[in-house]
């Protein structure tokens, strides 16, 4: 499975990318929003935080077919391993057919029934991402839309990935990695609850305090 940065903060993705063995970062308009920086500086910031190697999605704003395409050219020429997030609308729909016969790496994404998803990667999208709390949040059932989609994907061999997104929880997370899902981008909270244990922390203390006690405050396994 996939883990991607779901934040355009760089000091976050900094200090997480350092620990975790990510997959990538994903933006929209609302995350690029909160960091008050320009668009291109921040795609640049990022890429040289993580690598070449390592994918940003940032999405396009445009909602005409003929002026998404444009734009989602723009943003795929930022830096290599550019996925450009565009929302299934029907306009969006008709451009993610058109820009993926181009080559350009798409991630569908807005997306709210499996129906949608489906649609998209049959448009040729490499990632479809459903908002799964984003439906918890309307009485839907987030986490089994996701679980739809993952068999829907598996089932007819796309060549596309599920990238569920929109998370307010951690057991969000688990519940979908139970059902196999393709890739998730969480925010930075959400690593930190995914990784962090109070119980790990007090048993790391307990460990040293057991050593020290028997061979004295300061000493090692190698020392
Ligand atoms: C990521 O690709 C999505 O845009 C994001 O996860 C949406 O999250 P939100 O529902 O918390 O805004």
């Amino acid at each position: 499975m996939k883990l991607i940065l779901d934040t355009g903060n760089v000091e976050e993705i900094k200090l997480l990318s350092d620990i975790l063995p990510i997959d990538g970062v994903t933006t929209n308009p609302t995350i690029v929003s909160k960091e008050k920086k320009k668009f291109t500086d921040l795609i640049a910031e990022i890429g040289e935080i993580v690598g070449e190697d390592i994918p940003i999605h940032a999405q396009v704003l445009s909602t005409k077919c003929e002026d998404i395409i444009e734009e989602a050219q723009f943003i795929s020429a930022l830096r290599k391993n550019m996925y450009v997030k565009i929302p299934v609308t029907s306009e969006g729909l008709k451009a993610i057919k058109e820009l993926s016969k181009r080559g350009i790496n798409i991630t569908a994404t807005a997306i709210f029934t499996a129906h949608q998803g489906f649609l998209a990667a049959k448009a040729g999208a490499k990632f479809v991402a459903p908002y799964v709390n984003r439906l918890d949040n309307i009485s839907a059932d987030g986490v089994g839309t996701v679980n739809d989609l993952v068999q829907i994907i598996d089932q007819y061999g796309f060549d596309c990935e599920v990238l569920a997104a929109s998370f307010k929880n951690a057991q969000q997370v688990l519940e979908l990695m139970r059902c196999g899902v393709h890739s998730v981008t969480v925010p930075p909270d959400i690593a930190r609850a995914m990784m962090n244990h109070p119980l790990t922390d007090w048993s790391v203390d307990q460990f040293i305090k057991d050593w020290e006690n028997a061979f004295g405050k300061g000493s090692k396994t190698n020392n």
